[in-house]
């Protein structure tokens, strides 16, 4: 299998990481925050990604490989087979997200940050996705699901193995 981004991300996750690449490129000091981002929006930084950001934004291959592998804050592998991105802003947290998050916690016996023990999933707090009149949102690997309910969430994740 030839390892593009293509085949890790979605369309839509790769136009928002090129976002996050043109805000931050042409600006002295901007890699750290622009893996920070990156991070946050992927979960990981494998190098098919590395290898777009040094495209994009004309930073040595070598010099990406070296802060993402130095800080420990970073990883370049996923850390579970699936992610699960709770919405945390203010629009799906009033509308019911806090009660889901509540609810995947206590079901798969996580916190936020942390994956099940079977490698099943990660679990993650996100801000605002830009799409609160979809609100409640989760995100599964990327995949936007809205207007969740507390009954709807064992559907969704039995979805994913
Ligand atoms: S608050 Fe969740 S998408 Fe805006």
């Amino acid at each position: 299998m030839i390892h593009t981004i293509t085949n890790f991300f979605t369309d839509e996750q790769i136009s928002a990481l090129d976002e996050i690449i043109d805000a931050h490129k042409d600006k002295p000091g901007s890699l750290i925050p622009m893996l920070e981002e990156t991070q946050e929006l992927l979960g990981y930084i494998p190098e098919c990604v590395q290898e777009r950001i040094s495209v994009k934004a004309d930073i040595a291959p070598n010099k990406i490989y070296g802060v993402v592998t130095f800080y420990s804050f970073f990883s370049m592998n996923q850390k579970a087979r699936h992610r699960i991105q709770v919405c945390m802003g203010t629009a799906c947290y009033v509308k019911g997200g806090k009660e889901i998050a509540d609810k995947i916690e206590k079901d798969l016996g996580v916190k936020f940050g942390e994956s099940t023990e079977d490698g099943r999933f990660t679990y993650e707090k996100a801000r605002c996705f830009g799409a609160c009149g979809l609100a409640p949102i989760i995100l599964v690997d990327g995949k936007v699901y809205g207007k969740v309910t507390l009954d709807s969430i064992d559907g969704i994740l039995s979805q994913y193995e």
